[in-house]
């Protein structure tokens, strides 16, 4: 991560702050309507600039969680459906090393810019718009794209990403109630094609969380002076709050989940633990609990529960 904030901060210099500013505070509202999007977003290089200066950490950050949540696997390439400027690309080179890589968009700009971003990685840039072929890879990742399209072009990216890839297909969006709901439909169409959830579902029945409640997780970014300056913010960091399904040919045994931050009291912690029988409610773990105990206070906001697998009896 460090090499991609670099390589975004020499880039930013080329380009006026004001022309940034005015188009991240575009962006950000078009992204805050939520409405599916007429035409694309990112119009101009310098809406690329503005979308790879204040969005790519973000979805950086995002992608690398959910894809940190697989079971091991060892992709040998990616396809990055809608991958703009290419964040999906670097999460996965930082967790696969240098794979094959490919990303498709359907925005020139956004695409050139990636490029200038990551340099000489030997990844490949190709113009593409949902509807045309998508070439095959081991893992097709889709991040924050769903958001953009109406439900029926959903459906169709969805179906492209879990035709295309061979061993897993990893859909990331908006932590938002909204955005919970676009993955519970791709979660639906990816069970239905064969696939198995390996996370963050611990089965692959409905989802249990019921009421107002939303499947969501946070991912921790450190904001770089430039960073702060186009957001207008003023803390060192932000919580970037992100969904997602991650889904693998070959069925394996997925661990409960972890869905809200521990809550600790004196020598009591508290995990609302997503379960393999779909209930999602309290774990209490005492500090009499010893290993477990110790289990349960270092364990975070969307780490599986119990923290291995195999350990029944955490
Ligand atoms: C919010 S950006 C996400 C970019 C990148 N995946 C990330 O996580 O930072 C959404 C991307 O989806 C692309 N996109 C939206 N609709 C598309 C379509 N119909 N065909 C191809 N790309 C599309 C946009 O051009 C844009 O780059």
């Amino acid at each position: 991560m460090a090499d991609l904030r670099e390589a975004l901060d020499a880039l930013l210099a080329d380009v006026p702050p004001a022309r940034l500013t005015e188009s991240v505070r575009r962006l950000i509202e078009d992204y805050r309507s939520g409405r599916p999007a007429d035409e694309p977003l990112i119009r101009t290089m310098v809406d690329a600039t503005a979308y790879a200066a204040y969005r790519m950490p973000a979805t950086h950050a995002a992608v690398l969680a959910a894809l940190g949540q697989l079971p091991p696997i060892a992709p040998a390439s990616q396809v990055d459906l809608g991958g703009g400027t290419g964040a999906a690309v670097w999460a996965a080179r930082e967790l696969f090393g240098a794979i094959e890589a490919t990303v498709l968009d359907q925005v020139p700009e956004a695409l050139k810019l990636g490029e200038r971003i990551a340099k000489d990685q030997g990844i490949g840039w190709q113009q593409w718009r949902l509807g045309e072929p998508v070439p095959a890879a081991d893992l097709v990742t889709v991040s924050y794209v769903l958001t953009e399209l109406d439900d029926t072009a959903q459906r169709e990216l969805v179906a492209g990403a879990a035709a295309a890839a061979r061993q897993a297909v990893v859909l990331i969006e908006p932590g938002t109630p909204p955005g919970y709901r676009r993955m519970l439909a791709a979660r639906d169409q990816l069970i239905a094609a064969g696939w198995h959830v390996a996370a963050p579902c611990p089965h692959q029945l409905a989802c249990g969380m019921t009421g107002k409640d939303w499947c969501h997780f946070a991912a921790r970014v450190n904001r770089s002076a430039l960073h702060r300056r186009l957001k207008d913010a003023s803390l060192g960091y932000e919580d970037e709050k992100y969904t997602f399904v991650a889904a693998l040919r070959t069925p394996e045994n997925a661990p409960g989940r972890i869905v809200r931050h521990p809550a600790f009291r004196k020598g009591l912690v508290t995990l609302q633990v997503c379960q393999q029988d779909t209930s999602v409610g309290p774990t209490l773990v005492s500090k009499r609990e010893g290993p477990r105990y110790k289990a349960a206070r270092d364990a975070a906001w969307g780490d599986p529960w119990p923290p291995h697998a195999a350990d029944a009896q955490v």
